[in-house]
């Protein structure tokens, strides 16, 4: 699939940020990816896309490693993978995709 915001992909992958799955494109960037989730809001982050701010880091883990100390990686830098799980986020992502992470709200009761 051919998109002028991101590489050329097949396929969607699964990942987890904070514990939630989202299908992203194969072959781009993590802060790509989180354009892909959230559209509306990474574009007015103040990135800059090409490694030298520092406010797209993030902590990650493969779901098929042993658990052991999250590695920091740029999310302008790396890509994403079947099976990535972001366990942190800088506060500028944090800020960014608030809206996607923030816990769903409790259904009401019925009467
Ligand atoms: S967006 Fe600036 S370092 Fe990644």
């Amino acid at each position: 699939m051919t998109d002028l915001l991101f590489r050329e992909y097949e396929k969607l992958v699964e990942i987890r940020v904070l514990g939630r799955k989202f299908s992203v494109p194969e072959k781009n960037t993590c802060l790509r990816a989180f354009q892909y989730i959230s559209p509306q809001t990474i574009p007015y982050g103040r990135f800059c896309w090409n490694q030298e701010c520092q406010l797209c880091r993030v902590g990650y883990q493969m779901a098929n490693e042993a658990n052991g100390a999250p590695r920091s990686v740029l999310a302008c830098k790396v890509l994403v993978a079947q099976g990535m799980e972001i366990v942190e986020l800088s506060d500028e992502l944090n800020w960014s995709l608030r809206e996607i992470l923030k816990p769903s709200s409790p259904r009401p009761p019925l009467d």
